[in-house]
């Protein structure tokens, strides 16, 4: 198959506008549409990303750990082409999107605008609509932006994201802003969408949980370099209680240096018998 790439001077970044093939002799796994060659980045003195090595496959769903300021939004914005890299070389397809914490809606436009924004296409409106339709907010199409819930507003992003169809999705912490039940029917809605529409999708979260819970793969960043990558081979849907997801949440939690409480027979009865207010449960949920 043909490739046409496009080099974005500057950047650093190589944007194919297919699922591109290696071009050599040999006989080869098909290319990854996304592909980190020693990559680094750095602002001034600091070196954020350090010689990054990073392969996504096409239609796979990876998501990425790290600690707070270990530079996964500084990878995410190289990956989305909205900074450019320090050094190394960046591969991606020409159509991705990103849909970031807060969704970032125009306020002085309709949904429906919100989602088409900045495109030039046919038939706008009928576009928006399909994606709004997606997400499940077609009656919402004329809606000012302030008159949204958190998750509605999240869900326009979402559509405007997919009515770019990406062939790599950027989601940066794009739940961590809501409630639980609503994050977890964003979960529920964004594996479906991934399911039928089929982009890479980099998923950069704190949630562990949800890294097991939507992921192929899920990647820790540390000292500016991929230092885990575990797959995820449970079947979906996935449920919390499983042992398998125990042991790989167990595992990741290690990685990102949190302490795992001992099992409950373990721990000593308290005197006095106080109040516990328990943090939201995901085990009691698969999705
Ligand atoms: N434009 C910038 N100029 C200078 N330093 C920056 C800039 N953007 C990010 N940094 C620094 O790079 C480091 C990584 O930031 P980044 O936002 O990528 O972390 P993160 O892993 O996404 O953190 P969090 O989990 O808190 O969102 C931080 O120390 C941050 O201060
Ligand atoms: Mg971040």
């Amino acid at each position: 198959m043909p490739t046409i790439s496009l080099n974005l001077p500057g950047l650093g970044l190589k944007a194919r506008n297919d699922g591109a093939e290696a071009q050599h002799d040999a006989p080869a796994l098909p290319r990854s549409p996304v592909q980190a060659r020693q990559l680094s980045k750095r602002f001034g003195a600091n070196t954020i990303l350090d010689n990054l090595d990073l392969d996504i496959r096409a239609g796979e769903f990876v998501a990425l750990l790290g600690r707070s300021g270990s530079g996964k939004t500084t990878l995410l914005r190289a990956l989305a082409g909205l900074d450019r890299i320090s050094s190394g070389t960046l591969d991606v397809p020409q159509a991705r999107a990103a849909v970031f914490q807060e969704p970032r809606l125009m306020p002085w436009k309709r949904a429906w605008r919100n989602v088409t924004l900045g495109l030039k296409i046919e038939q706008p409106r009928e576009r928006a609509l399909a994606a709004l339709e997606e997400v499940g907010l077609a009656h919402r199409e004329n809606a000012w932006p302030s008159t949204l819930s958190g998750g509605e507003a999240q869900r326009v992003a979402l559509a405007r994201a997919l009515v770019r169809e990406p062939q790599l999705l950027l989601l940066d912490e794009p739940f961590a802003a809501l409630d639980a039940l609503t994050r977890i029917r964003m979960h529920q809605l964004i594996l479906s969408l991934w399911r039928q529409h089929r982009p890479s999708v980099l998923l950069v979260t704190h949630d562990v949980d949800e890294a097991v819970l939507l992921a192929d793969r899920v990647l820790v960043l540390e000292k500016g370099r991929i230092a885990a990558d575990i797959a995820i081979t449970q079947q979906r849907p996935r449920s919390a209680d499983a042992p398998q997801f125990q042991k790989v949440r167990a595992q990741l939690l290690q990685l990102l240096g949190v302490e795992i409480e001992a099992p409950a027979e373990a721990q000593p009865e308290p005197q006095t018998p106080t109040p516990i207010i328990a943090p939201f449960n995901f085990s009691n949920f698969s999705i």
